[in-house]
C-alpha cells in the first residue's frame, strides 16, 4: 500500500476517503511544520499532500527518490520546485477555481478598507480618541473614493477577472495588464507603464514566478500615480516592500492593503507594519470555511487520482502526462 504524508489536518469531508486508499499519516500538531518535520514525515512516502507553507525544494526532493506525487492545497505553487518535479515526471496537484471569488472579495475588502481608512478608524475609536474635542469635522477621517475611480489590475487571470466584475459594480474604469494579451468585456488592456501611471487603485494578481518576482520594484513603484492605493493579495516577492513603505512615507502611495509578504509570518520590523495607512492581513485571501473545505477536497481528489494511476483533475504540470 502506498504511504502518503499530509502536512496538516484538513477541512472538508474527503480525507477519510484518502485514508481508505493508502497508509496515511497526518502531522497533527498546531502551527507550521518545520523543514525537519517535513523531511521526517515524508521519508519513505510515495505521496505528499501539503500546504503553501511547506517548502518543497530540490534538496528535499533529492532525498525522496520514492516520491510519486505531490498535491498542494493552494492555487499558487511557488513554494514548490515545479521544474524538479516535472523532470522526474511527478505530477503536482493544486486547487484553482474554488478560491477565485473568495480571494477577489478579500482584495476588494482591502481596497475599500485602505481607501476609506477603516482599520485606522477602528484603532482610533478603540483607543478612546473619538471625543468631543476630537470629533466629526469636514476633514475628519476623509479618504479616497473607490466609486468612479480607475482600477488597474496587474494579472487578469481568474481572480483578476473576478475583481473586475466587482469593480464594475462600483462604476470604476477598469484597465489591466496581462503577460499574454486577453479580451475581457469591460476591461481595457494597457501596457504596464500606462497602468502604473493612470490607476487610482492597483490590484496585484499575478502568480509569483521567476518573471514576476520583483515586478513592482522601486523603479515601477516610482511610476505610480501620486495618491494611488495599492492592494496585493497575490504573493509577497512581487512588490518591493521597502520601496512601497518609502512611497507611503512620501505620500506618493496614499494607502495599501497587503495580505501577502515576502517572508511569512511577517517580521515585526517589516516597514509596512509601521505605516498607519497600510491595512494588513496574514495571507487570508481564500480564508472562508466553504472555500477552504473545497480546496481541501480538491487536494484530496488530486491525491486519490494519483493513487489510482489517473491524471490529477487539477494538475499544475500536466506535461508529466504527455
Ligand atoms: C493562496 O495563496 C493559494 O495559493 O491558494
Amino acid at each position: 500500500m502506498s504511504r502518503v504524508f499530509v502536512t496538516h489536518q484538513l477541512p472538508g469531508e474527503r480525507l477519510p476517503l484518502l485514508a481508505q486508499q493508502c497508509d496515511l499519516s497526518i502531522w497533527e500538531q498546531p502551527g507550521l511544520l518545520s523543514a525537519q518535520g517535513l523531511r521526517a514525515g515524508l521519508a519513505g512516502c510515495q505521496g505528499l499532500v501539503c500546504l503553501l507553507t511547506d517548502r518543497i525544494d530540490a534538496q528535499l526532493l533529492n532525498a525522496m527518490p520514492q516520491l510519486e506525487f505531490v498535491s498542494s492545497m493552494s492555487v499558487g505553487v511557488d513554494h514548490i520546485d515545479v521544474e524538479a518535479l516535472t523532470r522526474r515526471g511527478i505530477p503536482l496537484g493544486h486547487t484553482p477555481g474554488v478560491l477565485v471569488d473568495t480571494t477577489a472579495d478579500t482584495a476588494f475588502a482591502l481596497m475599500l478598507a485602505a481607501a476609506r481608512r477603516v482599520a485606522e478608524a477602528d484603532r482610533y475609536v478603540r483607543a478612546g480618541n473619538w471625543r468631543l474635542d476630537n470629533a466629526w469635522a469636514p476633514d475628519f477621517f476623509v479618504g479616497k473614493d473607490v466609486s468612479g475611480a480607475t482600477l488597474g489590475i496587474i494579472g487578469l487571470g481568474a481572480i483578476g477577472q473576478a475583481i473586475a466584475r466587482r469593480a464594475a459594480g462600483f462604476n470604476m474604469r477598469i484597465i489591466a495588464w496581462n503577460r499574454s494579451p486577453m479580451q475581457v468585456p469591460g476591461v481595457e488592456m494597457v501596457a504596464l507603464e500606462e497602468l502604473l501611471q493612470s490607476s487610482d487603485f492597483v490590484s496585484v494578481n499575478v502568480a509569483l514566478t521567476p518573471t514576476t518576482r520583483g515586478l513592482l520594484d522601486a523603479q515601477r513603484i516610482s511610476m505610480l500615480k501620486p495618491g494611488v492605493v495599492l492592494v496585493n493579495t497575490a504573493r509577497g516577492g512581487i512588490v518591493d516592500e521597502a520601496a512601497l513603505a518609502q512611497a507611503l512615507d512620501t505620500g506618493q502611495v496614499y494607502a495599501a492593503g497587503v495580505d501577502v509578504f515576502a517572508q511569512e509570518p511577517v517580521a515585526m520590523d517589516n516597514p509596512l507594519l509601521a505605516h498607519p495607512r497600510v491595512v494588513l492581513a496574514p495571507h487570508i485571501g481564500s480564508a472562508t470555511e466553504l472555500t477552504r473545505a473545497r480546496m481541501a477536497n480538491i487536494a484530496v481528489d488530486n491525491a486519490l487520482a494519483a493513487l489510482s494511476g489517473e491524471p490529477m483533475p487539477f494538475c499544475a504540470n500536466p506535461q508529466v502526462y504527455r
